[in-house]
């Protein structure tokens, strides 16, 4: 287990064999609950490791046991038998919160929701397309399930996820704020609720496209709020600092 090895030791180690190795030789594989602590030690690890915690919402172990008896997936990612990065998936039903309610669907699309939820990559080992790699895999298991829209949530000052994901098809959908105490929009977190259709394969063209800055939270509402969706990011100076491409289909 990570906790139980001296960081540094381990860190040396097996960054001289990336260092020198261009690819990364992992292997990803589905979890269950006898990995739960690795899991919650390298979320632990990533969590400290950020300068702005605002922008991650850690799951709890009671989360993640969760998920996993709703019918959900955990994708890890090891190398050299330590786990490396790690992807969760939700699939909340009608049961428990759905991302599907932020978009209006009715009950018969809720049911075919499936919730990207927690992604984390060791910061030893980024740069690997780690995120994209996991989302790609969970995709195919998804679709093997016949689910059918994919749903996110992320951070508007977290570059690298809305990047990745947009990258793997997703668009942005709305930007509001979540994970509230008392409710959404209230006391929460602000996020991106991103979409993917998952069964659809062609890429879109889009219209009327603008660029709006990544903090220009009102004038990004307006725009979704007619109808324009996020879909790509032209120009990025930092993990807070990016534009985003809206258009019309
Ligand atoms: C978001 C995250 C999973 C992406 O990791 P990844 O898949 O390894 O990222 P990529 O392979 O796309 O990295 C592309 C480039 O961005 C850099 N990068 C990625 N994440 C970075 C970060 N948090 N800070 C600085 N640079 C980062 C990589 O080093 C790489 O640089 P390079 O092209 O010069 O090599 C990872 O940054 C992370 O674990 N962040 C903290 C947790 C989080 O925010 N999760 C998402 C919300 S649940």
């Amino acid at each position: 287990m990570l906790k139980n090895v001296k960081k540094e030791e381990w860190a040396a180690n097996l960054l001289q064999q990336v260092n020198t190795t261009v690819f990364l030789d992992y292997e990803i594989k589905m979890i269950g609950r006898e990995f739960m602590d690795d899991v919650m030690n390298l979320q632990h690890i990533v969590y400290e490791s950020l300068e702005n915690k605002e922008i991650f919402h850690p799951n709890t172990l009671k989360d993640n046991v969760t998920i996993l008896d709703a019918g959900g997936h955990i994708l890890g990612v090891f190398f050299e038998r330590q786990l490396i990065a790690f992807r969760i998936v939700d699939i909340p039903g009608l049961e428990r919160p759905n991302l599907g309610r932020d978009l209006n669907f009715d009950e018969e699309e809720l049911k075919k929701v499936a919730i990207f939820d927690t992604t984390v990559v060791h910061p030893d080992f980024r740069g690997h397309g780690l995120q994209k790699k996991t989302l790609l895999k969970s995709r195919e298991i998804l679709l093997d399930q016949n689910y059918r829209h994919g749903l996110a949530t992320v951070s508007p000052n977290n570059l690298y996820s809305v990047r990745n994901l947009l990258k793997a098809g997703f668009v942005i959908r709305q930007l509001k704020k979540k994970y509230g105490e008392i409710d959404d929009e209230i006391d929460g977190k602000l996020r991106y609720i991103l979409y993917m259709d998952m069964q659809q394969t062609l890429p879109k063209k889009y219209k009327h496209i603008v660029h709006i800055k990544n903090h220009q939270v009102e004038k990004q509402k307006m725009f979704l709020n007619n109808g324009y969706e996020g879909f790509e990011i032209p120009i990025y100076r930092g993990i807070h600092d990016f534009t985003v491409a809206y258009g019309k289909v």
